[in-house]
């Protein structure tokens, strides 16, 4: 299916070989109006490419130029909790890898669990907490691709963190640094369940990007990944939360987050 899917792919985008796979989060897809394209392909019509179902993802492949790089734009990311196994989620990484991208950059939404901070931040994404109760690499090791047992220690590459510290400075952007935690959602996580991750050691929760990560550890890209915060985790602040909020937050934030990853693939 891989090849399939690359094959597919490489008579639609004429010899241009992306270095970099941006995945946009949710209220993030705007960023990709940055790319000046040169080819989009919908999930739909791409061999084991499953449709994103998720607001505010339109389910394209961008090929196209960013901050000078080649890159391949997945806007739109799939979610384990719109009922798709590990395997489909991970699919597009492992496409995108095999056509020769080597560094995968990746934005989020996610609620704050660090009371110092505040929607509308930028968390680097420094470590994780698996809570989705799976692993994406779970079944026979495909060794052409990676390893069986993938370290995780530098699974978030502390080469890029500097490099995106470097240029949120620049641009006067305050990042934050921290750990972020995979639920499998989609209810919200109930006020125990913050306390509970907050005496953990996770700074911010999100349903989704680390079966993106285990996956590009195992098939050896460089990653780094900027979530943002779009609200305050269940039970921090007296009220309930809302999509609508996290979308607002993203919709509110996707200029300063596309300034910054514009500016990072600059300086990469
Ligand atoms: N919890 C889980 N995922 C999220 C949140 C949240 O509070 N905000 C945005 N994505």
């Amino acid at each position: 299916m891989i090849e399939q899917a690359c094959e597919f792919l490489s008579e639609r985008i004429a010899g241009f070989q992306p270095d970099f796979c941006l995945v946009l989060g949710s209220g993030c897809g705007t960023i990709a109006e940055r790319i000046r394209a040169q080819a989009a392909v919908n999930y739909r019509d791409i061999p084991g490419f499953c449709p994103s179902t998720a607001p505010g993802h339109s389910g394209k492949l961008i090929f196209g130029m960013l901050g000078g790089k080649k890159v391949v734009c997945m806007q739109g990311r799939l979610h384990y909790y719109e009922g798709y196994s590990m395997a489909e989620i991970v699919f597009p990484i492992r496409v995108l890898r095999r056509l020769g991208a080597q560094y995968l950059v990746m934005t989020n939404a996610s609620g704050g669990i660090n009371v110092n901070w505040r929607p509308g931040d930028i968390m680097a994404v420094e470590d994780h907490i698996n809570l989705m109760g799976f692993n994406p690499l779970i079944g026979p090791n495909r060794a052409e691709e990676g390893v069986r047992f993938p370290d995780m220690t530098r699974a978030y590459d502390p080469v890029l963190i500097a490099t995106a510290d470097n240029a949120a400075q620049q641009l006067g952007i305050e990042l934050r640094h921290g750990v972020y935690l995979a639920a499998s959602g989609p209810s919200f996580e109930t006020p125990a369940e913050i306390r509970a991750f907050r005496t953990w050691g996770a700074d911010a929760v999100g349903m989704s990007t680390v079966p993106e990560v285990i996956q590009a550890a195992h098939c050896g890209y460089r990653t780094l990944v900027l979530s943002l915060i779009t609200n305050m985790a269940a039970g921090v602040l007296d009220r309930p939360i809302t999509s609508e909020e996290v979308g607002e937050t993203g919709a509110a934030s996707a200029e300063k987050l596309g300034q910054l990853i514009e500016k990072i693939l600059v300086d990469i």
